[in-house]
């Protein structure tokens, strides 16, 4: 069959997100505006202010993508949009564009999954991975390991059992006192810090499953401030050994993921797979294993559109056009 022009649609948090993709070419274009300079103030995410902020750039984004692109409205066949999980308001506005574009012009809208744009996104690379490999989804809401089957085909091996990886970087940011966004300040911290001269547990690592547990860690790390020889200029330390810990856990789990499934490529995807030392600690255990690793380009990890018109674009691909439940009945329980 011909080509088919894909608009997608990204508005479940803090970043507006546009992006344009076709069938047989893939990503064309793509836009995003981040709102993190309006949240910092607050320290973060305000719900009320991500839904008005989306309603002013997104307009204007997905005419500065199609004119990117050199296309208009009526060249497209297909909307794609982040159907959830996600802010009720600001998911409420993609949702609402992407409806009413539709209906306007006689297309179809199709609800996407965000955590199935974050689980392709390592495809938008020069250099994909391909069916099947084992997702790790490290973002602020989701640490999960996925067998990822082809498009549509997620099981689900194992997830954390309280906090998500980004949640436990973000909350231990903000209780050692750093600025939103606290993840990747953190870690920038970290480098400057030694891991090891203070000692945080590894929870879950020898569980013998592929379950996570990020909830205890930022509670050693308060207890290890309030101690009496803790002093501000160990903080670096801190945040390196509290980086390690996350890591460590991390890495131990995927490689058991790739031992249970007997596959060798393993996908790095969401927020927290922009972290430099996980990059780092994957390469080297599971390169050393014969395994082999992919990383979204970085553009790709944090939210954007360009994920959302990719899995739109690979899902009428495949005829696959059906709508995932937003409610995280997205991947298969074995
Ligand atoms: O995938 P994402 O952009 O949004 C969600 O869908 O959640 O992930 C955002 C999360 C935040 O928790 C953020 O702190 C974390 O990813 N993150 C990082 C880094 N960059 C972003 N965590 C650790 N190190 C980083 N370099
Ligand atoms: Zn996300």
């Amino acid at each position: 069959s011909t080509s088919q022009l894909v608009l997608g649609i990204e508005t479940s948090c803090d970043e507006t997100g546009i992006g344009l993709a076709s069938t047989a070419n893939g990503l064309i274009a793509h836009r995003v505006f981040s709102q993190i300079d309006m949240h910092a103030a607050y320290g973060g995410v305000v719900p009320e202010l991500a839904s008005r902020d989306h309603v002013r750039r997104i307009v204007p984004l997905i005419r500065e993508t199609l004119a990117a692109a050199g296309g208009g409205l009526d060249d497209l066949d297909a909307i794609g949009y982040t159907t959830g999980p996600g802010l009720a308001g600001a998911l409420l506005v993609g949702a609402s564009v992407a409806e009413s574009l539709a209906l306007g012009l006689g297309i179809p809208a199709v609800p996407i999954h965000h955590l199935e744009g974050h689980l392709l996104s390592p495809m938008l690379s020069s250099a994909p991975p391909s069916f099947p490999f084992v997702a790790l989804l490290v973002s602020g809401g989701h640490t999960q390991l996925m067998r990822v089957g082809g498009v549509g085909d997620y099981v689900l091996l194992g997830e954390s059992v309280d906090d998500a990886a980004g949640e436990a970087f973000d909350k231990t940011a903000k209780l050692l006192g750093l600025p939103y966004p606290g993840g990747p300040i953190l870690s920038r911290l970290a480098t400057q810090g030694k891991a090891g001269s203070f000692r945080l547990p590894r929870p879950m690592k020898n569980s013998g499953d592929l379950m996570f547990s990020f909830s205890g860690l930022k509670t050693a790390v308060l207890t290890a401030t309030q101690k009496p020889d803790f002093t501000p200029d160990r903080t670096a330390d801190l945040a390196a050994e509290f980086q390690e810990a996350v890591v460590d856990v991390l890495c131990v789990k995927a490689r058991a993921a790739l031992a249970q499934t007997g596959l060798d490529q393993l996908v790095v995807a969401g927020g927290v797979g922009a972290n430099a030392r996980l990059r780092e600690r994957l390469q080297r255990d599971i390169g050393r294993r014969g395994g082999k690793v992919f990383f979204p380009e970085l553009e790709y990890c944090s939210d954007n559109g360009a994920m959302i018109a990719f899995a739109c674009a690979m899902r009428l691909r495949e005829g696959r056009v059906a709508a995932l439940a937003s409610d995280g009945a997205f991947a298969v329980r074995p």
